[in-house]
């Protein structure tokens, strides 16, 4: 059975499982409102339920348009930017070869862009892909966003003016709207196959929506495991399981209480460089969640045993306002063994027939003792293994925690109104039509 384990003996004594238990019955009805739909942002709940609404057709579908993209294509260009964009990158970084993008497979490349507004990286991209086949998926929900809108502009002049009009349209798939937003229309008049990011369900917790299915499927990984792991984990958090065996809630009640105790800034770590982008979408999820009304704890991550000769002095000895939140793998998917060395320079031939993962596990498990003894407690979360099942199951999990999680805290997990102010101020500077007013008065502030 996929699962989560979720191992709180080491927040103690900054958290102790006493303080923990106090927050099951919030939590339990912190959960029980996601199902009820009587919490705050209730108009966006259509995650909860997800893996269970998904249908074969559905995922045939999926699987059928990412097959015709596919086909004599090397690479496709995915467009967005958040929760239209993490969620892929991060499970196809966790699946794929560390080395893949070196050597030619037998699905197309996915690479991602409208993610930033990088002159030179989209340039970049231009001078890469006109090397390649290419293909597109747009993803943008609202299909208003400025990043996105702009990277689609420079790829799609490029994909009609290399293969013409007709074969653009099946180069090129969007994800959007039903009806509404810039995209949506586009996406209609040029006739592109489309796909719909359900109203009720928001970019951050849209992975398992074709948001991120179609990518996913594109870069050769099955989606049908991954639906799998999320919809088994969904029954491992309901409401209805107790406190105790729900990781969910567990690890929502742990957080809060540790929040409560002062540390503030949770550092999301893993000692598998597959699972970096993982802890991005993990950052979106719970930043944009919670961080709003002036509250809410810091999302930050690391990447161990790299940042341990980084980041590692400042977690022992620095400001002691952060806990830590492990994510170990209890089983690698490879097999190396640590070679004998007759001249023995480095001294390490003690280590000489150990797996490498065992160097690892050692060293996360010296990492957590260390860390704790310098004050920073850690909630330690294990999965089996990387695949599509264990991470379609963490998806999920991460997604349940963080709804009850933000419930806990008294915010509505499932808006953004803080995204706006930058974007305002963009359009003033940029004398967007409508904004001259903005604009005048930016300005007389520089
Ligand atoms: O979680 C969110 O809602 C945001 O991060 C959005 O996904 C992001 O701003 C992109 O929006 P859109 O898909 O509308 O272009």
């Amino acid at each position: 059975m996929v699962k989560v384990s979720v191992d709180l003996s080491k927040t103690a004594p900054f958290a102790t499982v006493k303080e923990i238990e106090g927050l099951s019955q919030l939590a339990k009805k912190s959960n029980q409102a996601l199902h009820d739909g009587n919490g705050k942002g209730n108009d966006f709940l259509g995650w909860v339920n997800l893996p269970n609404e998904i249908t074969t057709d559905h995922i045939n579908d999926i699987k059928a348009a990412a097959s015709t993209l596919s086909e004599g294509v090397d690479v496709v260009v995915v467009i967005g930017i958040g929760g239209s964009y993490l969620g892929a990158k991060s499970v196809i970084d966790a699946l794929s070869n560390s080395f893949n993008q070196y050597t030619k497979g037998k699905h197309p490349h996915v690479i991602f862009a409208g993610q930033n507004i990088g002159e030179d990286y989209h340039a970049e991209l231009l001078d890469y892909i006109s090397t390649q086949s290419v293909g597109c998926v747009v993803i943008s929900k609202s299909g208003t966003t400025t990043e996105p809108a702009i990277a689609f502009r420079l790829i799609k002049q490029h994909i009609e003016e290399r293969y013409g009009k007709t074969e653009a349209k099946r180069r090129i798939v969007a994800i959007t709207d039903e009806s509404k937003g810039a995209l949506r229309q586009l996406a209609d008049t040029e006739g592109y196959k489309t796909f719909v990011i359900p109203d009720n369900v928001g970019g951050r917790f849209s992975v398992l929506t074709p948001v991120g299915l179609l990518p996913i499927a594109i870069a050769g990984f099955d989606i049908e495991k991954l639906v799998e792991g999320a919809k088994e984990m969904a029954k491992q958090c309901l409401p209805s399981v107790e406190f105790s065996s729900n990781p969910a809630e567990q690890y929502a009640a742990a957080r809060n209480v540790l929040y409560s105790k002062g540390k503030k800034v949770e550092m999301l770590v893993n000692f598998n460089p597959k699972l970096h982008f993982f802890a991005e979408w993990w950052k979106q999820l719970f930043g944009e969640s919670e961080g709003k009304e002036n509250k809410g704890i810091f999302p930050a991550a690391a990447d161990f045993s790299t940042d341990l000769h980084s980041m590692g002095q400042y977690i022992q000895e620095g400001e002691r306002i952060l806990f830590e939140t492990f994510i170990g793998i209890e089983n690698v998917n490879r097999s190396l063994l640590v070679p004998k060395d007759n001249d023995n320079l480095d001294k390490l031939n003690f280590l000489a027939g150990k797996h490498v993962d065992e160097v690892n596990k050692m060293a996360e498990l010296g990492t957590i003792i260390a860390h704790l003894d310098g004050g920073v407690p850690a909630i330690q979360l294990k999965i089996e293994k990387i695949d599509e099942l264990n991470l379609g199951a963490a998806i999920y999990f991460f997604e349940k925690a963080c709804g009850i999680s933000g419930y806990i805290l008294g915010v509505n997990p499932f808006d953004q109104p803080g995204v706006e102010a930058y974007k305002a101020n963009m359009f003033a500077l940029l004398d967007k039509p409508g904004f001259e007013e903005e604009g005048k008065k930016i300005r007389a502030r520089l």
